[in-house]
Parts: structure tokens; C-alpha cells; sequence
């Protein structure tokens, strides 16, 4: 299949485009590298450096389906700017799909968020659950589905509302929930938790991956919104999981800025056929090895919202 992957070079994209290839796909990837750029080289990638919204002019042939992944990709960052989150996510979302239009592409797989529910004491926050996006990553990307399912008559549209990914990557995150403890237990033998009690559901990013692979080959009659996180736990359980493979010290903090707290239903997608094979466990422990190791390093570019503060002062 030939798949256009947009964000390619980021965390996800870093880990799913490898497995794609091996998968025998021939891969066009678009990104701007703002954080690097950390795939292989490969004679089926084509590796583009380019913002999305420069689509037209780039010379991409066949697209059967597009796996897309580009947008600023967490609350403090869409903070930083937030005209260009507009015009990132949901404005040159809409230039994408005029583009896979004219190119009669069958399948677009989106990723938005599952903080797309917003604040929910609900048990099952499933697909149905009214959204109330409170911050305004989370606004972006409920609009930016509005605009994909916008184009439902041209062409199958996947929706997929991750729960918080977790786990190695080439391009690593370390502000990410499971990620950012971890590394501060490794590093510094000691864990901030702020508030603590917000229910955050978390996946794995193998598990992440495969959901992009098993919706490239799923009967077109289930296309619609998926919730994807299989494991909610409150940010302290999270912290205790940590500590109880890392030796290392909690310390709790007093802090209401980050309320967002809901728990992922994900019973659709597991009654369509997917399965999920990891937990946050696997993740500390791969995080752990790859830090003994000497593979997993404190870098700039893996703090996102540091790193894209420095490269926007250069816009
Ligand atoms: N990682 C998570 O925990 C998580 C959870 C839920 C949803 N998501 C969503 O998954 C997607 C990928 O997330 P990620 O963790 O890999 O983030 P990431 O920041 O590592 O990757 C995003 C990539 O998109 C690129 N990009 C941004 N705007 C672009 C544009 N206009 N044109 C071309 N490239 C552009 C960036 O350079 C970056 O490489 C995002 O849409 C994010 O909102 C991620």
C-alpha cells in the first residue's frame, strides 16, 4: 500500500514507520522536523521535509491511505502560539484532505486525543460521551475531527482518541505522563507529582502502532471514532508503578493547573478485533533497560515544549 504519513519524524511516526516498512508499505512521511529526525533511510521512505500546509507543491503520486499524525501535540505547546496551533492542526487539515480528495485516497487514520472528553467523573467515558474540550489543544482537535469527518463521503475516515502514549521512541518524548516519571526516577531518584489524583488512561506505543496497522486493513464498514487506552490510573498510581521498579522518592505537590482527568472506555475497538499487547509496566521496564543501556539520553529535543519554544523564536 502506499501511505502518506504526516508527522512522520515525531514520537509515534519514529516507531510506526519502521514497523509500516517492515510491513512491506511504501512510505511518503511529511514533517517539518521540528524535533529531528530519526527514521532510517530505506528505499520505500520517501522522507519529505515539509510544513502540510505546502501539500500542492510537493511531488507525491499515489496515495492509498493517509495515517495523519502532524499537529502540535500537547496542552503547554498550543499554548505557545495559538494562531499557528489553528493553522498547524485544523486549518492545514482541511488544505490535507482537499489534497487526499484529488488524489481519490481510500482511508485517512486520524489522530486526534482522547482529552477530547475533557474533565469526566464518569466510569466509561466511551465514544458517545458528549466532548468538553477545556484547554485549547483539546479544542483543536475536536474541531480538527469535525473537519475530517467532514470529507466521510469521499473517503473512509478512521478517527482514533489515544489515550496518553508510553514508551521508547527515536524521537522520545519525556513530557509525557509514564515517560517523564520514569526518566525522573532514572535520573534523578526522585518523582514530582503534581496533584496526583487525576485518572489518566495511558496506552503503550507498540500498542499505539498497531492500532494504525490493524485500522490500514479493517473492512471499511467499521469506520467511525475510536477510544484507544487500556490502562486509567490516577497520575500517583502511575508514580507508585515507577517507584516500585526504580528505587526512587515521591514527592507530592499541591497544584490544580492540570485538572484534565477522565478515564478511556475502549470496548469498541476491542470488540472490532484489536487486541493490545503491553502495559505501562512494559514501558518502564524497556525505559529502564534502554537507560542502563545508555540508549535513552537527556536530550533538548525531547523536552517538546522547551525545544519547539526555542525553534518558534526563529519563525
Ligand atoms: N503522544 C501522545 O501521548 C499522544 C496522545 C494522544 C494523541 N496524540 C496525537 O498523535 C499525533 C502524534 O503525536 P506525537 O506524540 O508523535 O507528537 P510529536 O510532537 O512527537 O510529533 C508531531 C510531529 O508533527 C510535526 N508537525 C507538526 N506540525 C506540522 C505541520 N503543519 N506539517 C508537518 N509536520 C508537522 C512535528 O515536527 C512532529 O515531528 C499528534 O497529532 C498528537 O496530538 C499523541
Amino acid at each position: 500500500m502506499n501511505i502518506l504519513v504526516t508527522g512522520g519524524c515525531g514520537y509515534i511516526g519514529s516507531v510506526l514507520i519502521p514497523k509500516l516498512l517492515k510491513d512491506g508499505h511504501t512510505i511518503t512521511s511529511i514533517d517539518t522536523k521540528w524535533f529531528g529526525d530519526f527514521l532510517p533511510k530505506h528505499k520505500k521512505l520517501k522522507n519529505i521535509k515539509s510544513d502540510i500546509s505546502n501539500i500542492e507543491n510537493l511531488n507525491i503520486k499515489k496515495v492509498d491511505c493517509c495515517i495523519h499524525l502532524a499537529s502540535i501535540a500537547n496542552d503547554p505547546m498550543a499554548e505557545l502560539d495559538k494562531n499557528l496551533s489553528w493553522e498547524t492542526s485544523a486549518l492545514n487539515t482541511h488544505k490535507l484532505m482537499e489534497f487526499l480528495k484529488k488524489k481519490r485516497t481510500k482511508r485517512i487514520i486520524y489522530a486526534s486525543s482522547g482529552s477530547v472528553y475533557g474533565v469526566s467523573k464518569k466510569k466509561n467515558v466511551t465514544e458517545n460521551t458528549p466532548l468538553k474540550p477545556i484547554s485549547l489543544y483539546n479544542k483543536v482537535k475536536m474541531v480538527t475531527e469535525r473537519v475530517v469527518l467532514s470529507y466521510e463521503k469521499s473517503i473512509e475516515v478512521f478517527i482514533i482518541r489515544p489515550a496518553t502514549v508510553c514508551g521508547y521512541s527515536p524521537r522520545m518524548r519525556l513530557d509525557v505522563t509514564v515517560n517523564t516519571l520514569t526518566f525522573s526516577a532514572l535520573s534523578r531518584k526522585q518523582i514530582k507529582v503534581f496533584g496526583g489524583k487525576q485518572v489518566r488512561p495511558n496506552i503503550h506505543i507498540d500498542d499505539m502502532c498497531d492500532i494504525f496497522r490493524f485500522f490500514l486493513r479493517i473492512n471499511k464498514k467499521y469506520a467511525g471514532i475510536y477510544n484507544a487506552g487500556f490502562e486509567n490510573l490516577s497520575i500517583l498510581d502511575i508514580a507508585k508503578h515507577v517507584k516500585k521498579t526504580i528505587p526512587s522518592k515521591i514527592n507530592i505537590y499541591k497544584d490544580k493547573s492540570d485538572p484534565r482527568s477522565y478515564r478511556l472506555d475502549s470496548s469498541k475497538i476491542i470488540q472490532a478485533g484489536f487486541k493490545p499487547k503491553k502495559r505501562i509496566f512494559d514501558a518502564i521496564n524497556e525505559l529502564h533497560e534502554k537507560y542502563l543501556n545508555g540508549i535513552l539520553k537527556q536530550k533538548l529535543n525531547f523536552h517538546s515544549l522547551k525545544w519547539l519554544k526555542k525553534i518558534l523564536k526563529k519563525y
